[in-house]
C-alpha cells in the first residue's frame, strides 16, 4: 500500500514509517517540522536503506492536499500529526483546537475529495478520564478533563460521524496508552521540546545529568507504592499496531473500530525508575513531590479486544523499553538535529 503519514517525522511517526517500509509499503510524510526535525528523514534512510517521499506542509493546507494526492495514489492515511501537550493545551486551547481539529476535518475534506477512504488515528488513552476500573476496556466511559484530551475526543466523534455519512469511509481509531522507548538503532526515538512533563523523557535528562533530580509527583495513591502506575508500551511495538490496524481496516466490515494499544501490564513510577537504573547503570535521584494536578493513580489497558481482532501482542517489556531508551538517549543528548 502506498500511505500518507501525517506528523511522520515525529516520535511515533517516525517508527511506524520505519515499520511499514520494512513491511513493503511506501510511504509518503507530511509534516510542518513544528516539533520534529527534517533530520529524521536521513535516520529512516539509514535504517531502511529507503527514503521516503516527504512534504513540509500544514495538515490545515488545502492546496497541500493537493499536490501530495496528485502525485501519488494514497490508499491509506495514518494521522499522526497534532500537538500533544496537556499543559500547553490549557494554556492555548484555541490552538490546539485548530491544529487538532480543524487539521483533521481539513484532512478528511481532502480525502473525501480525492476518493481516499481508510485512515487510521491517534487517540489516547487520554479519553477515558479517571476510569471507573482498571484494567480499561474500549467501551468504557469517555470523558476529559483538558483541552488536549477533548480535541481526541471530539476527533473521535468526528471520524464516527464522517463514517457513518459514507459508507465508503473506514475509520480505526487507536487509543495508545503510555508510549516509550526508541528504535534498537539508537538512529529515532522521543526529543522533547523544553522541559518534558512524560516521566521517561524526564528520567532520560536525569540521567544524562541534564536535570539534577526527578520529582515524582505523589506517593500517596492507591497503588503498590503509592506512586501512579501507567501501561508503558514500546513505541516499536505501537508502530507495528499500526501496520495491523491498515490490514484490519482492508478486511473488515465496519465502518469505524476502536482498540486500546497497550501491555495490559501497570508499573508505577518507582518501579519504572528502578528498571532504568538497572538498565543504564545511571543512577536517577529522586524527590517525592506534591501530586500533580489532573493526575489519575492507575492506568492500564484491557488488551482482549486487539489481541483478538488485530492478532496485537506486546513483544516487548519495561526492560527492554528503558534500555532502547537509554541507547538512544545517551547517543543523542541533544536530540535529533
Ligand atoms: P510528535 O510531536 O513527536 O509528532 C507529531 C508530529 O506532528 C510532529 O512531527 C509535528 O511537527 C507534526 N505536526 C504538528 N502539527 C502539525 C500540523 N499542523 N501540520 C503538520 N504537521 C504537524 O508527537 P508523537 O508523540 O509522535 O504523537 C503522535 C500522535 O500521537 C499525536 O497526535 C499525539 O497526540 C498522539 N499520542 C501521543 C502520545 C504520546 O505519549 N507520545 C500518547 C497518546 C497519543
Ligand atoms: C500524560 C497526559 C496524558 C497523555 C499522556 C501520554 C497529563 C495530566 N496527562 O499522562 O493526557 O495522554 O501523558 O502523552 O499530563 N511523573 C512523575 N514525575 C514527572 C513526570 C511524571 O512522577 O516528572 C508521574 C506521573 O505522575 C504519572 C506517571 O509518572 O504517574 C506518568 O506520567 P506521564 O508520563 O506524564 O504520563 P500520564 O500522566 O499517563
Amino acid at each position: 500500500m502506498k500511505v500518507l503519514v501525517t506528523g511522520g517525522t515525529g516520535y511515533i511517526g517516525s517508527h511506524t514509517c520505519v515499520e511499514l517500509i520494512e513491511s513493503g509499503h511506501e510511504v509518503v510524510i507530511m509534516d510542518n517540522l513544528y516539533n520534529s526535525s527534517a533530520e529524521v528523514l536521513n535516520r529512516i534512510e539509514q535504517i531502511t536503506s529507503v527514503r521516503p517521499a516527504f512534504y513540509e506542509a500544514d495538515i490545515r493546507d488545502h492546496a497541500a492536499y493537493k499536490k501530495i494526492f496528485n502525485e501519488h495514489h494514497i490508499d491509506a492515511v495514518i494521522h499522526f500529526a497534532g500537538l500533544k501537550a496537556v499543559g500547553e493545551s490549557v494554556e492555548k486551547p484555541l490552538e490546539y483546537y485548530d491544529n487538532n481539529i480543524y487539521g483533521t476535518l481539513v484532512l478528511l475534506e481532502e480525502m473525501r475529495n480525492f476518493h481516499v477512504n481508510k485512515i487510521v488515528f491517534s487517540s489516547s488513552a487520554t479519553v477515558y478520564g479517571d476510569p471507573k476500573e482498571v484494567p480499561i476496556r474500549e467501551d468504557a466511559e469517555l470523558h476529559t478533563t483538558n483541552p488536549y484530551g477533548s480535541t481526541k475526543l471530539y476527533i473521535e466523534q468526528i471520524m464516527k460521524d464522517a463514517a457513518h455519512a459514507d459508507s465508503d469511509l473506514k475509520v480505526c481509531l487507536l487509543r495508545y496508552f503510555n508510549p516509550i522507548g526508541a528504535h534498537q538503532s539508537g538512529l529515532i526515538g522521543e526529543t522533547p521540546n523544553g522541559i518534558p512533563n512524560n516521566l521517561l523523557p524526564y528520567v532520560a535528562q536525569v540521567a544524562t545529568g541534564i536535570r539534577d533530580y526527578l520529582r515524582v509527583w505523589g506517593n500517596d495513591y492507591d497503588t503498590v507504592d503509592g506512586t501512579g502506575v501507567r501501561d508503558y508500551i514500546h513505541v516499536v511495538d505501537l508502530a507495528h499496531g499500526h501496520l495491523l490496524a491498515l490490514e484490519y481496516l482492508n478486511k473488515c466490515e465496519e465502518n469505524v473500530c476502536v482498540f486500546n494499544l497497550g501491555t495490559g501490564n501497570g508499573y508505577s513510577v518507582l518501579q519504572v525508575v528502578q528498571a532504568f537504573e538497572r538498565n543504564s547503570g545511571r543512577k536517577v535521584p529522586y524527590q517525592i513531590c506534591e501530586r500533580r494536578a489532573g493526575d489519575i493513580a492507575t492506568c492500564y489497558a484491557d488488551t482482549t479486544k486487539a489481541r483478538e481482532l488485530l492478532g496485537f501482542i506486546a513483544k516487548y517489556d519495561i526492560d527492554d523499553m528503558c534500555r532502547d531508551l537509554w541507547n538512544f538517549a545517551s547517543k543523542n543528548p541533544e536530540g535529533i538535529q
